[in-house]
């Protein structure tokens, strides 16, 4: 079955844009994600068929790189920092909330798409920590209460038609 999203002149002109790219794999998976948000299983054989790779290869490098999706991504996505200084002020605390809360584990999304959650180390908001970052914005001096609330604001909006 076709994969809606793929959109082809896109990717057409993503894989030209990088033809003589040393490396071009990951700066193309990377054009791709920024333009439909995830990288469309379907682009797998044209992205393997311009570079001369297989599409293992090509599969391998989109798992092995966490940032890389290959599925439509969350309406959120909540990045909780879990390294050392946020860490030593509560963050695994933080993320056993998480893991409660939502029922997910790093790395997952709610069934409903509302929101994924993936683990960062270090928003370079260390003074401040425990910190997150919700959407791109940075949320720091995190208490259990405050991150039940930015989980519980995710959940509740309304869902688009
Ligand atoms: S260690 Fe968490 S913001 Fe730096």
């Amino acid at each position: 079955m076709p994969d809606e999203t793929l959109d082809l002149p896109v990717l057409q002109r993503v894989l030209e844009h990088h033809r003589n790219t040393p490396g071009a794999l990951l700066p193309i998976l990377h054009a791709i994600q920024a333009g439909t948000g995830y990288v469309p299983d379907a682009a797998v054989p044209e992205i393997a068929h311009a570079l001369n790779l297989s599409q293992a290869e090509v599969r391998g490098v989109i798992s092995f790189y966490h940032d890389f999706r290959s599925t439509p991504p969350a309406r959120h996505t909540l990045r909780l920092c879990r390294a050392e200084s946020c860490q030593s002020r509560g963050a695994e605390a933080l993320a056993a909330q998480l893991r409660e809360q939502l029922g997910l584990d790093d790395h997952g999304t709610s069934a409903d798409g509302a929101l994924s959650l993936r683990p960062v180390y270090c928003l370079g908001a260390c003074a401040c920590s425990p910190a997150l970052e919700l959407d791109g914005q940075v949320h720091a001096r995190l208490t259990p209460e405050r991150l039940r609330a930015l989980v519980e604001g995710c959940l509740q909006e309304v869902k688009p038609c």
